[in-house]
């Protein structure tokens, strides 16, 4: 189930606090990443102007604000980032039918160029089954991935963002076409934080993922580069066994 591994699958989250910082960082992988990802601290920091230097730069963005409103709303936040040039963004699958295809003639409306690819996150990857009955959901993350993977497909959006535990069951089910982003990545399961269902960049790719989503174990980095490096080569390894 071994997808194709690049460096180009590896999407860095810059979850950092000022824009200078956030560029410093950008800047040191400007050969070794393509794609870096966008979430709500640096957008409250830099928004749209921030965004469009890193286009320009040459990134491609991953805008991660994990839209989650009525459908009117998410038409018009999804057309609005759209036409800042970004490539991929994320809206939550729990949000149903209705916004999701708003999210999607949101982007086709709203794209200069090519549409970004909208995503529907399933359950956060800091969630496991511990809290699923105390938020009164299917207590089993699987089926509850499934479920909200399954909402996604069926509005037809472009994928989903899941963790590397349920990558493999939504391969199988949605096939090849349907693509899956993996947070949660650490090089060694001892260095979790607050994320739950983490997985290796190995076991990511073995299970399915098109992109894996790595942030503070390169960002918090001394040498961000080199932790890029370090990623590759275990996801290549794995490969050859
Ligand atoms: O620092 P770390 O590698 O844990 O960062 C993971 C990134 O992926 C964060 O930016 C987080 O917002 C994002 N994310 C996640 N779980 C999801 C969706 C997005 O961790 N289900």
């Amino acid at each position: 189930m071994n997808r194709k591994v690049s460096a180009s699958k590896i999407i860095v989250a810059l979850d950092l606090p000022d824009v200078d910082l956030a560029l410093r960082v950008a800047s040191d992988l400007r050969h070794s990443v393509q794609i870096v990802k966008i979430g709500p601290e640096l957008w409250m920091q830099g928004g749209k102007d921030f965004t469009a230097r890193l286009v320009d730069i040459g990134f491609e963005i991953f805008l991660d604000l994990k839209f989650h409103d009525i459908p009117t709303t998410v038409y018009r936040a999804c057309r609005a980032s759209a036409a800042l040039g970004v490539s991929m963004l994320t809206v939550h699958a729990l949000g149903g039918a209705a916004m999701l295809q708003a999210a999607l003639e949101g982007v086709q409306e709203g794209a200069k160029k090519r549409p970004p690819r909208v995503l529907g996150v399933t359950l956060l990857t800091s969630l496991n089954a511990d809290q699923l009955p105390l938020l009164g959901m299917d207590p089993s993350v699987d089926r509850l991935v499934k479920k909200l993977a399954q909402s996604a497909w069926e509005a037809k959006l472009d994928g989903v963002v899941a963790s590397a535990q349920e990558a493999s069951a939504i391969r199988k089910t949605f096939g090849k076409r349907f693509l899956i982003v993996t947070p949660g990545i650490r090089l060694t399961r001892a260095e979790s934080q607050d994320q739950k269902r983490v997985a290796t960049p190995q076991e990511a790719f073995q299970a399915g993922a098109d992109y894996i989503v790595v942030g503070r174990p390169v960002i918090e980095a001394k040498r961000p580069q080199e932790v890029i490096k370090r990623i590759m080569d275990a996801a290549l390894d794995s490969r050859k066994k």
